[in-house]
């Protein structure tokens, strides 16, 4: 155990929570210790009106029943890659998603099927997802830049019986279709109209949609049926599907509203999310749409420019991002800012890696606002330790639970350990979008829970305050630019590669992206290293795992650290990449 003294580490000043006549907008929550002693989940269940006639499902929840006046508000934003520009309101997408709803219903859908979307950040996304929701169906929103053996990897596991796609993505999902038999059907949405010869397992979407009721009868939803599953890396074996119930839209709505503070009647939000990851649905479709909040979604990738540009042009007032997309902002610079009005902006908050300071006190200098930090993870399904905007910010630090939280710091032994000590962040998992299992690995799902506390599977501390503060991960999961990336996977796409024998993948630390993949392989004989064959292997990754997960950097070794059983130690890459202590060497095989 080592003990630390996190208040002091961080050498920054608080950021102190603001005099009420600074808030543009008074925060929902503007008390933190009051709000604690009162607030409990089910408060924001009758907020929502739940449980309505039909339940709990998201699609009516989020969609469909919002009161008249909300209905006439946009839901969705949109601005294409193109600069194309789309406006659907909440009753446009009830019509829309209960088009898609029929399409599921006429293709033979039944409750609990698995639907993957496979798209761009498209208003269609958003469209198929929720109609699938409305027709009962496990839903899997997939990243459009994962390659063939990501999603086939996905589509096995859950043995999905339809997926959507468009024509620009379809060629990597045709390569491993022979390989994945319980597709049914593959929904093809093609906004340009250019795909002509469907094959016959194939369905044209708007072709489709064209001739089915645009109103959709929503049956009854438990609260327990399922709604969501998203993917996280695991250090062994394939990634794991996270699966989510309809109930948590309760604590998606409830962080939206304390959290993200939204107040729909004037609020325009912004979260840069792709729906490929939890905060992409989470927080870029259930929980600001439970509020009836309009929401912003660019299509297009990263560039400082084009995001000021969509701030000032949207007149986004809350916006959510990621450290990484900050730490790209801050090296392009503080001219790009001056060149924008971004004077709507009034609360900024950011996810998915730790956010340093520099980061905030940065982006209090050109825009005026402090970035709130907030952790969660896709298991968690909401935020669950926050910085409020009513709340002190110490800048480097995670921020507080939410009322109706407990979270703490636990020894190896699962007891709580006292302020002041590194130890494993446990959550008691009591929020509505707790996930409910692994899909297929209930074994895995159980071994995270103890003494009653779930183990995410950080290391942190707790100061005297309250205050969590983020160490790292107690395992090898690398996190680079917020997204979690298991080395298994990218070891075991390595060594799909012709020229390599062995691969070993660790996280290496990068001032922009967190970390980098990085690494160390040995060549099969016959081949020798060089620059083009570094290149080569990178492609390769890049082409069928993920544009996100390739290594940066490659080295190439002789052979690789193993234990006796053939493990191969990345404990002990990493030590020594770094000039680290290299800790126990006893189990090294000789
Ligand atoms: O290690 C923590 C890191 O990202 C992990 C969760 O990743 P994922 O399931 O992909 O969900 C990301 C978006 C919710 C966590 O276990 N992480 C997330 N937020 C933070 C963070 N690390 C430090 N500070 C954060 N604010």
């Amino acid at each position: 155990m080592t003990t630390v003294s996190t208040t002091q580490e961080t050498h920054y000043p608080t950021f102190h929570k603001p005099a009420a006549s600074e808030f543009a907008v008074k925060p929902w929550m503007d008390n933190y210790e009051t709000f604690c002693k009162t607030y409990d989940w089910n408060v924001t269940e009758k907020e929502l009106r739940l449980p309505r006639a039909n339940g709990y499902n998201k699609a009516t929840i989020c969609i469909d029943d919002h009161p008249p006046e909300v209905m006439k508000r946009p839901a969705l934003v949109w601005e294409g890659t193109d600069g194309k520009k789309e406006i659907y309101t909440f009753e446009d997408l009830k019509r829309e998603t209960s088009k898609a709803a029929h399409l599921f219903k006429n293709l033979g859908l039944q409750k609990g099927d698995r639907v993957f979307v496979f798209l761009e950040r498209i208003p269609e996304l958003y469209m198929v997802v929720f109609g699938a929701l409305k027709t009962q169906a496990l839903v899997g929103p997939l990243f459009a830049a994962f390659g063939p053996d990501a999603i086939k990897d996905r589509i096995q596991d859950c043995q999905a019986r339809y997926v959507v796609t468009s024509p620009a993505l379809k060629h990597r999902l045709d390569s491993i279709l022979p390989e994945c038999p319980s597709v049914e059907k593959v929904i093809v949405v093609d906004r340009e109209g250019s795909y002509k010869s469907p094959q016959a397992h194939e369905v044209l979407y708007f072709d489709t949609i064209k001739s089915v009721p645009d109103t959709f009868e929503v049956p009854y939803t438990d609260k327990d049926d399922y709604s969501i599953i998203h993917y996280t890396s695991g250090t062994t074996g394939k990634p794991k599907g996270a699966v989510h119930r309809h109930y948590a839209v309760v604590s998606q709505a409830a962080t939206s509203k304390y959290v993200l503070d939204l107040h729909p009647e004037q609020d325009i939000y912004w979260c840069t999310a792709d729906p490929g990851w939890v905060t992409g649905t989470s927080y870029g479709m259930f929980g600001p749409w439970a509020l009836g909040a309009t929401s912003v979604v660019y299509e297009g990738p990263f560039k400082a420019d084009t995001w000021y540009r969509i701030i000032q042009d949207y007149k986004v007032t809350v916006w959510y991002t990621a450290p990484t997309a900050i730490r790209m902002l801050m090296k392009a610079g503080d001219d790009v800012v001056g060149k924008y009005d971004l004077s709507s902006l009034r609360h900024l908050l950011s996810v998915g890696e730790p956010l340093n300071p520099e980061a905030i006190v940065w982006g209090k200098k050109v825009y005026g606002h402090v970035f709130h930090d907030t952790w969660w993870q896709t298991e968690t399904g909401c935020m669950h330790i926050i910085n409020f905007p009513s709340m002190d910010v110490k800048p480097g630090s995670m921020g507080r639970p939410h009322p109706g939280v407990e979270g703490a710091i636990l020894d190896d032994n699962w007891n709580p350990l006292p302020p002041g000590s590194e130890g494993h962040l446990a959550l008691r998992p009591k929020a509505p979008s707790i996930f409910r299992t692994y899909w297929n690995r209930e074994d895995v799902y159980q071994s995270r829970f103890k003494n009653g506390w779930y183990i995410t599977g950080d290391r942190a501390s707790l100061d005297e305050d309250g205050y969590f503060w983020f160490f790292g991960r107690s395992d090898d999961i690398i996190n680079t630019a917020g997204h979690l990336v298991g080395p298994f996977e990218v070891e075991s796409t390595l060594i799909e590669h012709p020229a390599v024998a062995e691969a070993g993948v660790i996280g290496k630390p990068d001032p922009e992206r967190m970390e980098i993949v990085k690494a160390f392989v040995s060549l099969k004989n016959g081949y020798t290293p060089s620059d083009e064959l570094k290149e080569d292997i990178q492609r390769f990754v890049r082409n069928i795992l993920a544009a996100h997960a390739y290594p940066r950097e490659i080295e190439f070794v002789e052979s690789l650290p193993k234990t006796r059983s053939g493990k191969i130690m990345r404990r002990l890459l990493k030590a020594r990449d770094l000039g680290l202590p290299e800790g126990d060497t006893s189990t090294l095989e000789d």
